[in-house]
């Protein structure tokens, strides 16, 4: 288990970015520390560990999680978890046999796509017959939506090889077609995704301002994609890495998933790179 962002978490600049209203996993650090520590009944030795059973990533999303709908979007189910994040983290890690996985963000509904994809289902003219690139996919909420929507053909991004396949998962539960795109488009030097750029008309971005690094990268790419002629819509409740100078399109007060934030409601807005 590492953490989101180890380079950034190591820059002073950054030295307020916990107060910042990021993930409630990545401000808590989602240490591996504080788990193990929270796991085990104080006083009381644990067990050596033993060869544990390896599951798939499909057995383990099914296992761990429920359908549920997310806040504000009925139309919908995904599978959801309801486990503390640092608590999943861990069993994923320990239960797939994985030590190299990031954050289980594919498990929750985050207030940047609640309200992106609240926004494409009360407008659906924006997305339809549209060729879209959900980039940052998490669940796939957002890619799933616009496939439902009438989207001529939508890729879903996400580097978490468990959220890719939990985006085809929840992709087949609520008969989205759908292609899941594992490499990191935001990579530098990444040369394969030309296609991307001359063919993607809408580009759509929920929550993945919360990192510095990634941040940067994703500016950066969704800028090219902005310059080749797409669309670019983002969702974000004001983490802290959005960028200035969006054009504000509507905002929802989004009932925050229970543990994930700070408070009960989160205000977000729809934004276009302009
Ligand atoms: C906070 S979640 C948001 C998920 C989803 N868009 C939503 O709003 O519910 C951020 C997601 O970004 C993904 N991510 C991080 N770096 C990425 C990259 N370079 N390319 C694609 N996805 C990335 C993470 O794995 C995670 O699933």
């Amino acid at each position: 288990m590492t953490s989101g962002d180890a380079g950034a978490a190591a820059d002073p600049a950054l030295a307020g970015a916990a107060a910042d209203p990021a993930p409630a996993g990545v401000a808590a650090g989602l240490a591996p520390a504080g788990v193990a520590a929270d796991l085990a009944p104080a006083g009381v030795a644990e067990p050596a560990p033993g060869p544990a059973a390896v599951v798939s990533l499909e057995a383990f999303i099914r296992a761990w999680t429920t359908l549920a709908a997310p806040p504000l979007i009925p139309e919908i189910t995904l599978y959801l978890s309801h486990e503390e994040p640092t608590v999943l983290w861990e069993h994923t890690e320990r239960e797939t046999g994985r030590a190299d996985l990031p954050p289980p963000f594919w498990a929750y509904p985050w207030a940047g796509g609640i309200a992106l994809a609240r926004y494409l289902l009360d407008q659906p003219g924006q997305v339809a017959g549209q060729t879209v690139l959900d980039l940052a996919s998490g669940s796939g909420l957002v890619a799933i939506v616009a496939a439902r929507l009438g989207a001529a053909e939508v890729t879903a991004s996400d580097i978490d090889p468990v959220a890719t396949t939990a985006i085809g998962l929840n992709a087949e539960v609520n008969g989205a077609a759908l292609t899941v795109c594992t490499a990191d488009l935001l990579a530098t030097g990444h040369v394969s995704h030309s296609d991307l750029l001359s063919h993607t008309g809408l580009v759509l971005v929920g929550d993945a301002f919360y990192e510095r690094r990634m941040a940067h990268h994703a500016l950066g790419f969704l800028r090219r994609m902005r310059e080749a002629g797409a669309r670019v819509l983002i969702g974000d409740p004001g983490r802290a890495y959005l960028p200035p100078g969006l054009t504000a399109l509507a905002s929802y007060a989004v009932p925050a998933w229970a543990g994930l934030e700070d408070t009960e409601i989160k205000p977000t807005t729809v934004w276009e790179l302009p």
